[in-house]
């Protein structure tokens, strides 16, 4: 039985998450995935759209991944490792290099990351939607305001 193991935010479950969930299945018989807590992700300085527990609910439901647990530090992971008996370490090569002293305890693999996606980019690219819808509403007004004037002059 060989267990994977893999770390992560997954806020806005996208499909750069499925593809590596889906590749890293295919490196063993069960893959479990530590989740960021909400406590954890501001210490990265990051703040999700959803909540620990609704992203553990997703990640949970995907069929390639046998079970989730919290991640609430950087120091868990040695201890993580043992207590799941877990075979392979693997991340998406964002994380390159980054948890190599981990290979004394299982081998540690990095995945091609799927191109132009990312939880940033989706959050930037509904922001801009939001400004550009704020500024026709805002046109919009002007013209009503300058049809109420010019009756009002009349
Ligand atoms: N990942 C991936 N391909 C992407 C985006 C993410 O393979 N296009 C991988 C990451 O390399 C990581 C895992 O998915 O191993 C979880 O990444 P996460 O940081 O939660 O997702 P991002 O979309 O990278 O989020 P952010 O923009 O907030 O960094």
């Amino acid at each position: 039985m060989t267990t994977v193991i893999t770390y992560g935010t997954f806020d806005l479950f996208h499909v750069g998450h499925v593809r590596l969930l889906k590749r890293l299945s295919q490196l063993g018989d069960q893959l479990i995935v530590g989740i960021s807590s909400d406590e954890f992700n501001l210490l990265k300085g990051k703040s999700s759209f959803f909540s620990y527990e609704e992203r553990a609910e997703i990640v949970e439901s995907c069929k390639y991944v046998t079970s989730v647990f919290p991640e609430h530090d950087w120091q868990q992971k040695r201890e993580d490792i043992v207590k799941y008996g877990a075979d392979i370490f693997a991340m998406g090569d964002d994380w390159k290099g980054k948890f190599d002293d981990l290979s004394d305890l299982c081998e540690v693999v990095y995945l091609t990351r799927t191109e132009d996606v990312s939880t940033t980019k989706i959050k930037k690219s509904l922001s801009k939607i939001d400004v550009e819808e704020l500024d026709r509403i805002e046109s919009s007004l002007h013209d009503v305001i300058s049809i109420v004037k010019s009756l009002s002059l009349k």
